[in-house]
């Protein structure tokens, strides 16, 4: 939090994204009993234990919320299902199936979502930050459209030339939805939210405007409406040299980088306010050197200013859990 108020602490604080997963035996455990995937995300008993699970390994200084970002699609009952070794599948929408969402139930649906935020903060030691967290509307539309994840997203972009009106009207809804669930989360306790635009580097110069840095803002506007001082984190991943505007565009407080982010780049962007990012999670992978020598080109560049020290993108289930024992360390001090 100290951070995400624009100072710079020594060494930074240190959280991953998708903290709680696969590669921990631990969350495969409870992913067992619990039966689908949305099923965890659904029961606060469930949802609360993988959520410490890397609180109690590692003592990270941020726990994530545990749930995922297409709950809201499952929330507006577009038939959301996580299969074995497919990612996530749903019904794609059309124009017609966008005139027909029904934003009405969306909140009591999440209720329980709610309910694990609140154990959360009372389970957590007081200085371990809860973030809370949704997709962007730009990434949320791209599977709602495709009804599943593709390399680049071409379902989604041709969608949005061919009919323009329907998918501003989806981003919208998405926005006004994703604001209040910020919103919710931010009243049960989570500390800050992070906003996750993992698709919108495939988007061309107006449209990244339009459908990534717009919507974003929309989110960040209604949510200081209501909670001024709300801390918000956006992640736009692979959005390179566009992340110079980003910031100020979107109005969030940090702004996540992903790998490919030059070094240099990412110094001229925490001139101007925190940043969190940014190693390769192959790194964590490969383990060793490799690791090693991620960590400390960041913390030699980036380490000076207000840092959040984070992955470029999520830890994969391949991960050694021992090698982010070794990250942590290494981050640190004490490697
Ligand atoms: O970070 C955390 O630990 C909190 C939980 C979290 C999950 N998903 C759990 C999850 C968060 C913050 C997310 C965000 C998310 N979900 C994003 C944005 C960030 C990113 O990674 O790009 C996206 C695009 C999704 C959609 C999604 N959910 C996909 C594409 C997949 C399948 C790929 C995969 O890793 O399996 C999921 C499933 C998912 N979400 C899992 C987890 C732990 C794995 C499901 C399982 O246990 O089988």
């Amino acid at each position: 939090m100290k951070v995400l108020a624009g100072d710079t602490v020594t060494p930074p604080p240190i959280w991953l994204m998708r903290q709680a997963g696969r590669y921990l035996p631990e969350y495969r455990e409870v992913r067992k009993q619990a039966g689908g995937f949305l099923d965890l995300c659904y029961t606060p008993d469930y949802a609360v234990e993988v959520t410490l699970q890397p609180i109690r390994r590692y003592g990270f200084d941020a726990a994530i919320l545990f749930s995922d970002i297409l709950v809201i699609p499952d929330a507006l009952k577009r038939d959301v299902r996580f299969e074995e070794g497919r990612g996530p599948l749903m019904s794609p929408i059309d124009a017609d199936g966008i005139a027909a969402l029904d934003p009405a139930p969306v909140s009591s649906h999440l209720e329980p979502v709610m309910e694990t935020v609140r154990r959360l903060r009372n389970e957590l030691p007081a200085e371990t930050t809860l973030l809370g967290f949704c997709g962007a509307p730009w990434t949320v539309a791209t599977y709602m459209i495709a009804g599943h994840g593709t390399p680049d997203q071409a379902p989604a972009r041709l969608f949005a030339y061919r009919e323009p009106e329907a998918f501003a009207r989806l981003l919208d809804i998405l926005a006004d939805l994703s604001a209040d669930y910020l919103c919710g989360q931010i009243e049960a306790g989570a500390d800050a939210v992070q906003i996750f635009d993992s698709w919108a580097g495939v988007l061309g110069e107006t449209e990244f405007e339009a459908f990534a840095a717009r919507p974003v803002k929309r989110i960040v506007d209604t949510v200081r409406a209501r909670h001024p001082s709300a801390k918000i984190i956006a992640f736009a991943k692979g959005a390179g040299i566009r992340l110079k505007t980003y910031r100020q565009t979107t109005g969030a407080d940090a702004i996540g980088l992903d790998w490919s982010v030059p070094l240099s780049f990412a110094r001229d962007l925490q001139k101007d306010g925190p940043i969190q990012g940014n190693l390769d999670p192959m790194r964590v992978v490969a383990g060793g050197r490799a690791l090693d020598e991620g960590i400390d080109v960041i913390l030699d560049v980036l380490g000076g200013g207000p840092l959040i020290f984070n992955l470029g993108h999520g830890i994969t289930p391949q991960a050694d859990p021992d090698h982010v024992t070794q990250l942590v360390r290494r981050v640190r001090g004490r490697g």
